[in-house]
């Protein structure tokens, strides 16, 4: 069926990341009931496109739209909370982050009213994988997907919900077509994922979770991003946009123009007990290492512990992945991709 596609989605605390294999998209994890605007409707939707969905009955907005000052910042909610009750609430707000992420996949590519059939790969914290079954059942099924830019229906036909950094092993071990990628010839894998909110360890054998050497920390680079927002009112008297810390966090800078712009430090002085407690994490599951033949290192946050990682772990080949923000969803794309053929 030639409008049956695969779909890797990944829900993370900071960033939305969504693929077909070719197209990808992301957007800030944030969202909130949409309000009236009153000036420059049109420039602001087209500025915006595919921030606007209609869900249980009443419009939200999301990523970029929903992180603009045109939000109040009152009305803006992000994905968060850890215990179990907050869990519920997160897969529900993970559905409609997934729903909008669908919308802008398939923004041009789907007819309005047409029906697409999807085979969705994505993935939930390790430590959250207890409630999979909840959020798989959440996700199949008919989805109304209805935006500003179109009106269609998703028939998610299969869902399957693996550990996030799980997404980084399939991304070596198979390939977008779902075949078995031949060039890569390691029996066990290890992943190190450091995110925004949380920070994934894994091990794979030979296709095998292994949970024993896998587990979650609950901090990530949202510490460091706090420490950047701080540091910038001090230094400007104002606080960052969203984009001005992002920009910070890939550059280290506000802007070479800037006197005073160079972020190095702070990120640095306010990363430090991020990586150890990465390594102590990855102390306690892995020991030395000496099973690990190579460990990959991913994420937002991958840059920041590369180095400490290299140096604890000299006898593993430690490479940080191609695209750190995008390694775990291209693997739940390749992992469904992989199961609709078999
Ligand atoms: N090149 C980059 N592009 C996007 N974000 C970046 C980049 N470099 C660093 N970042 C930071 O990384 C964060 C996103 O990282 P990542 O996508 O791994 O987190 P996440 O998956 O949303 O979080 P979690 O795994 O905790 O759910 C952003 O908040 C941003 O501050
Ligand atoms: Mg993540």
């Amino acid at each position: 069926m030639n409008n049956s596609y695969s779909v890797g989605a990944d829900c993370g605390y900071g960033v939305v990341k969504a693929t077909l294999g070719k197209n990808s998209i992301t957007f800030p994890s944030v969202y909130g009931h949409g309000i009236d605007i009153q000036f420059d409707e049109d420039k602001i939707a087209a500025a915006h496109p595919g921030d606007r969905i209609v869900h249980d009955g009443r419009e939200w907005w999301v990523g970029e739209l929903a992180a603009s000052p045109h939000m109040p910042i009152a009305l803006q909610m992000q994905l968060h909370g850890r215990t179990a009750s907050d869990q519920r609430t997160g897969n529900a707000d993970r559905l409609l982050l997934i729903k909008a992420a669908l919308g802008k996949l398939f923004a041009g590519r789907v007819a309005n009213g047409q029906v697409v059939c999807v085979h969705l790969g994505t993935g939930l914290p390790v430590d959250h994988m207890a409630g999979a079954e909840v959020f798989k059942a959440q996700l199949l099924g008919q989805h109304d997907i209805q935006t500003d830019q179109g009106h269609f229906t998703a028939h998610v036909e299969s869902v399957f919900v693996m550990p996030q950094p799980a997404g980084t092993v399939y991304a070596q071990l198979l390939t977008a077509k779902g075949e078995l990628n031949g060039k890569f010839d390691y029996e066990r894998i290890a992943v190190v994922d450091v995110g925004t909110l949380t920070t994934d360890i894994a091990v794979d054998d030979e296709g095998a979770f292994v949970s024993s050497m896998s587990a979650s920390i609950e901090v990530g680079l949202s510490i460091v991003t706090e420490a950047v927002r701080r540091e910038y009112n001090q230094r400007f008297g104002e606080f960052p946009s969203a984009a001005t810390i992002h920009q910070i966090m890939r550059t280290r800078n506000a802007g070479k123009h800037l006197k005073d712009g160079d972020f190095s430090a702070t990120i640095e002085t306010a990363g430090a007990p991020l990586v150890s407690g990465v390594l102590s994490l990855m102390a306690q599951k892995w020991g030395r290492g000496t099973q690990l033949p190579v460990i990959f290192v991913t994420g937002g946050g991958a840059q920041l512990v590369l180095r400490a990682v290299e140096a604890e772990y000299q006898n593993s080949l430690v490479q940080m992945t191609v695209d750190p923000i995008m390694s775990n969803v291209i693997g739940f794309q390749h992992y469904a991709a992989f199961r609709m053929h078999v």
